[in-house]
């Protein structure tokens, strides 16, 4: 198991690292029939999509606008127009399940006396909403939006934004922790300590950062610290 060293402060991306992006239309998925699946895969790929692009056409929109945008490009592709399911699917987008583990690793974190923080492309409100309904505030010490730096991740700037926030001199002394493999590879590119969760069994991308350790949920994480 590779052990990192001089870790100050743990930084966690949210959506589909401590939380998972997929509950909503699993919760629907009798409504929404059987390209439920497809409809959310598609539907994170596009908010996704939107966030890279809008970062390099520099017209900026929040979270909440992309992520609307990219559900209404998912229904429409799929041919689903049930009246009233998007609005519901987007109301749960704010109460999105945190994975199992997560408390407890966060737990064992704080143990190890390391700050805590989110950094997350989520807008400070649907960030808020997401940790209270979570019941985690009291897990983390900051709780960091890109709507701070106007570009979204993976933009230097924003991983800069959560060294600043945390008083950090030093990119080696964060912990960043993402199960996205862009995310994970570009903060560690930028110099944090990254640490991919590898939650989908997935290869890392071919672009530039290599993560310093791979673990399959976040309950491994403390033991790296
Ligand atoms: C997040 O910023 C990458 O969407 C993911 O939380």
């Amino acid at each position: 198991m590779e052990r990192l060293h001089g870790i100050k402060a743990c930084v966690f991306d949210a959506y589909g690292t401590l939380f998972d992006v997929h509950a909503p239309v699993r919760r629907l998925a009798a409504e929404i029939g059987a390209r439920a699946d497809d409809i959310s895969r598609l539907w994170r790929q596009k908010q996704l999509e939107y966030t890279w692009l809008r970062s390099l056409m520099g017209v900026h929109a929040d979270f909440w606008h992309v992520t609307s945008d990219a559900l209404d490009y998912a229904l429409e592709q799929h041919g689903v127009s049930e009246p009233g399911l998007k609005d519901e699917l987007m109301a749960l987008y704010l109460k999105l399940d945190a994975y199992p583990e997560v408390v407890d690793a966060l737990e064992a974190v704080k143990a190890k006396s390391k700050l805590t923080a989110i950094l997350s492309n989520g807008s400070p409100s649907m960030l808020d909403s997401m940790v209270r309904h979570a019941g985690l505030e009291r897990h983390f010490n900051f709780v960091l939006s890109v709507e701070d730096v106007g570009i979204y991740k993976p933009s230097r700037r924003v991983y800069r934004h959560a060294m600043h926030k945390l008083q950090m001199q030093d990119a080696a002394s964060v912990c960043f922790v993402s199960a996205n493999c862009w995310d994970a590879q570009a903060a560690a590119q930028f110099g944090f300590q990254s640490v991919r969760v590898d939650r989908f069994g997935l290869k890392d991308d071919r672009i530039p950062g290599r993560p310093a350790a791979y673990i399959p949920d976040l309950s491994g994480l403390a033991a790296l610290l």
